[in-house]
């Protein structure tokens, strides 16, 4: 990441109710939009899917966002790309409010989405039909969309496959299907929540290969996951804990908190706990991150 780097997305003080949560509980009618306080969110034991949240995402960044079920990752990620807007705080792209709906089309147009499930997001019967399907409708030229979609196809590890029909693609081949229309849409940023949760070990290993040489071309990436072995090439970590961050920093320095982990609702993979157990255990000089390229070196260094 450039330290001179522009913020791509920024949330100061974000807190969001979901509209419902809080209905009949507010004097005068409630609605989604009452501050949590005036809800009366909290105090029934609801709380808001975000409170107070304070972040920046910058221009050519990895950033991770990490938390258990329920810890407000997916609302987190709506908000940067305007699918939902905060209920207190403000939420900017690029300096644009998320909140002011003449701005929506230039905010989409510069922050993608990936979801979880590669079914959902596949629209066209052919693959590079499917691709196309986003700067199609950014009424681009023809020229213009063909270019876009072989690009974003070679990226995404897919140009073999252009003329498939789109139902013979494995799990993985479709989430890079998915990448691959996100990636179509030339945006500078792709946020993706989650993308690798419905793939076998080989596809997500494939879609990861793709972030990181798409990181490593200068594209903001944000993802969402719970799976800590994904985050070894990002540059910063990002903890939500019930709606709240509790920990940001670089990655590092997040497996300088692994003690912290179980409380963050975290699940440390085996390898991750072997590096824990060895820390604490003995005094080999262990990698900083444990990868497995590093830790396999560290263990070899040994014999
Ligand atoms: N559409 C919705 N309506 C009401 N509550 C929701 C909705 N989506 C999520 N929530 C609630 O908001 C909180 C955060 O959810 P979410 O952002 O989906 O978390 P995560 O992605 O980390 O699993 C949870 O308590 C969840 O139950
Ligand atoms: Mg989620």
């Amino acid at each position: 990441m450039k330290t001179d780097s522009k913020t791509v997305c920024e949330l100061r003080d974000v807190t969001y109710v979901y509209p419902g949560e809080a209905s009949g509980r507010v004097p005068g009618g409630a609605s989604g939009q009452e501050p949590p306080e005036a809800s009366g969110a909290v105090s029934t034991g609801r709380r808001p899917a975000l409170s107070g949240v304070t972040l920046r995402v910058q221009e050519g960044e990895w950033l991770a966002l990490l938390g258990s079920n329920g810890s407000g990752k997916s609302t987190l990620a709506k908000h940067l790309n305007a699918l939902l807007t905060p209920t207190q705080g403000d939420c900017t792209v690029f300096g644009l409010s998320t909140k002011d709906l003449n701005n929506v089309f230039a905010i989409r147009s510069a922050v993608s989405m990936v979801f979880q499930n590669p079914e959902n997001q596949i629209v066209g019967t052919v693959v590079e039909e499917d691709a196309a399907f986003g700067p199609e409708n950014q009424g681009l030229p023809t020229e213009e969309i063909v270019l876009r979609v072989e690009n974003a196809l070679r990226a995404a590890g897919l140009l073999a496959k252009r003329k498939k029909p789109t139902y013979t693609l494995s799990g993985g081949e479709k989430q890079r299907l998915a990448v691959a229309g996100a990636l179509a849409m030339d945006t500078p940023c792709l946020v993706l929540d989650e993308p690798t949760a419905m793939l076998d070990p080989q596809g997500r290993r494939e879609l990861l290969d793709v972030l990181r040489s798409l990181h490593e071309g200068g594209k903001t990436i944000v993802s969402i996951t719970h799976r800590l072995e994904e985050i070894l090439r990002c540059d910063r970590a990002v903890v939500l804990v019930e709606g709240r961050i509790a920990w940001e920093g670089s990655i590092p320095g997040l497996f300088a908190h692994s003690d912290s982990f179980r409380k963050w609702g975290l699940d440390a993979p085996p390898l991750v706990s072997l590096w824990k157990e060895l820390r604490a255990e003995t005094d080999l000089p262990l990698p900083e991150i444990p990868t497995l390229t590093a830790m396999t070196d560290s263990l070899c260094r040994l014999l």
